[in-house]
């Protein structure tokens, strides 16, 4: 492919499916397999996933028969991914042989012999989503995939977890952890500095004059996790490798790449620390080893999956 003129966040998420589908740590997969509660079409599990982009993961827990009865509502704060989810979901539960109701806009009914699960999608930000549902407390399952390192954790995770009820799951895949690798290298010392001002871009990212995110959000969740009182019960790595085979970049991971050369240059511009006509030759170079297919991309990123309290069960004497 030629070096793209615009990018369309919609593509790069379709693109980064595939990607995703290799990262994912399948220790973490089974474990959020087997901590699943059996669910019946009269106690149907309730998933509620916050930034959900495209619907790639119900897509998945669907596709990897992790769902039997379920209710699931997805949300996102852009209308455009919920819109093209809203489009691409019944396609793909039709094309999977699924029977596929919808009523309304928001509402996609999807049933096979022994399965039924309704989906709600919603735009809407994930504050005033809390905000809305505060002390629920309805939620199995929460999912916040490639999401909180986007937010500020000390604060969202709190009020996220309030919508479990007791004893429900959290499970948080594909979560940065601080790696951001490109080979092969151009100038070793700038490389180094451009991924230094890059983490650092996300540890200063500021939403509404907030904080809004953390480059290293993978390791600190463990202690954020812990000082809300909850429970990890199953952690891995989940790096994104992308790479050239025979047949150059898989699916559409060229175009991956491209977005990600073109995230790191809008968001270094004009960076203080970064003379700009070598960062601009960087950025030139990086994309043109796509061209070649000669760029190797490695990000660190951890999924874990976690529980919060049971109720104390009461003993007998
Ligand atoms: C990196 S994308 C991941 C999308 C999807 N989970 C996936 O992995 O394909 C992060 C998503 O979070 C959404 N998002 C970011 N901040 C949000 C907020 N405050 N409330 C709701 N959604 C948000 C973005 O619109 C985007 O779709």
């Amino acid at each position: 492919m030629s070096i793209p003129s615009a990018y369309s966040f919609t593509r790069y998420l379709t693109a980064k499916k595939s990607v995703d589908d290799r990262a994912l740590n399948r220790y973490v997969w089974q474990s959020l397999s087997a901590a699943l509660p059996r669910s019946t079409a009269e106690q149907p599990l309730h998933i509620l996933e916050i930034g959900a982009g495209l619907g790639a993961m119900v897509e998945r827990l669907v596709a990897g028969g992790l769902l039997s009865h379920a209710t699931y509502t997805a949300i996102d704060m852009e209308p455009t991914l919920i819109a093209e989810a809203r489009r691409r979901l019944p396609q793909w539960a039709a094309e999977q042989g699924w029977q596929v109701r919808q009523s309304g806009q928001e509402q996609i009914h999807i049933q096979r012999p022994g399965q039924d699960i309704g989906i709600t999608t919603e735009a809407i930000d994930v504050a005033h989503f809390i905000a809305r549902e505060r002390g629920q407390r309805t939620c199995d399952l929460l999912i916040a995939q490639a999401f909180l390192d986007l937010v500020d954790v000390p604060t969202t995770l709190p009020a996220l977890l309030s919508l479990l009820r007791p004893g429900g799951l959290f499970y948080c895949p594909i979560t940065f952890d601080g790696g951001t690798v490109l080979q092969p290298e151009i100038e070793p010392a700038l490389d180094a500095a451009i991924e230094a001002c890059y983490h650092q871009t996300m540890d200063r990212r500021l939403v509404d004059g907030k904080p809004s995110g953390d480059s290293r959000t993978g390791r600190h969740l463990f202690t954020h996790l812990q000082a809300a009182g909850a429970e990890v019960l199953a952690a891995g790595s989940s790096d994104w490798v992308v790479f050239t085979g025979a047949n150059g970049y898989p699916a559409d991971e060229a175009y991956f790449l491209h977005f990600i050369i073109h995230t790191m240059h809008t968001a270094l511009s004009g960076h203080p620390d970064l003379d700009p006509g070598r960062f601009a030759d960087w950025i030139a170079q990086r994309h043109a080893q796509v061209e070649q297919g000669t760029l190797m991309y490695i990000a660190h990123q951890l999924d874990l999956l976690g529980r919060v309290p049971a109720p104390l069960v009461a003993t007998r004497e």
